[in-house]
């Protein structure tokens, strides 16, 4: 075999065991530490850390990586809450749209990060929260909140924690939208759910099922 092949086979290898170990990582093994560590490198490497198994190009430039872009339909009278918001990555398909955007997540360093990467939008506010609540903000006061590619790294009660502040926070007829990790796909009670346990979840808000994927339910909740 010729060394360029060699050597392009020994990536391809060095590739399939890099996918294989990721996929016997659970999510919520990514704990405090770990997003910790992933927040404390470049922004490069953050978004790698945070986009997993998509490209990070498109993970970064294109809209369409926004899960929720498709449904969610923005005006300038608007507040909104990205809840475990990482380095705000989803800010600039936001808040050039709405009155406010407010990022919250529980590591100082990712909140520092995403303050320089979206200091161009004057109406961005970024706050780090203590991981469970949302003490750190009014009631009443959104329009509407989402969380994305973040509730598959928080067990059960870390969820339940957040889906009542989210009622609290959201003003009357607010909407939430989120994606529910589901147990037919992670097989781990720790933090994927039945379908009876997602309407369990949400059953003071009025729910839609927006989609379902083999690993999520994409949830539209109503205040
Ligand atoms: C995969 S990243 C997604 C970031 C961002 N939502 C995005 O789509 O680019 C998951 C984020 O969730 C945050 N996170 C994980 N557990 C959290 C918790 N209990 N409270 C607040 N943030 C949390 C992590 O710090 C990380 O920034």
């Amino acid at each position: 075999m010729e060394k360029a092949n060699k050597k392009q086979v020994n990536e391809m290898t060095v590739q399939r065991i890099k996918a294989i170990i990721k996929k016997m990582i659970k999510p919520t093994d990514r704990t405090e530490k770990y997003w910790k560590k992933a927040a404390s490198k470049d922004v490069e490497s953050v978004m790698e850390s945070i986009c997993d198994h998509f490209d990070k190009k498109t993970f970064d430039t294109k809209k369409e990586a926004l899960i929720f872009s498709q449904n969610i339909k923005f005006d300038k009278n608007m507040k909104i809450l990205d809840l475990a918001c990482g380095m705000g990555r989803t800010c600039k398909w936001v808040a050039p749209h709405v009155n406010e955007y407010v990022g919250v997540d529980f590591i100082p360093e990712m909140i520092r990060k995403a303050k320089e990467y979206n200091n161009r939008f004057k109406n961005a506010k970024f706050v780090v929260n203590d991981g469970k609540s949302l003490n750190v903000l009014d009631s009443d006061y959104f329009d509407l909140a989402y969380s994305e590619l973040a509730f598959q790294h928080m067990l059960k009660p870390i969820q339940e924690s957040y889906v009542r502040e989210i009622l609290r926070v959201l003003k009357k007829g607010g909407l939430f939208y989120v994606q529910i990790p589901r147990i037919e796909y992670y097989n781990d009670k720790t933090y994927s759910r039945t379908k009876k346990e997602t309407d369990e979840l949400f059953q003071k808000f009025l729910v839609t099922y927006e989609n379902t994927s083999d690993a999520y339910y994409y949830i539209k909740a109503e205040k």
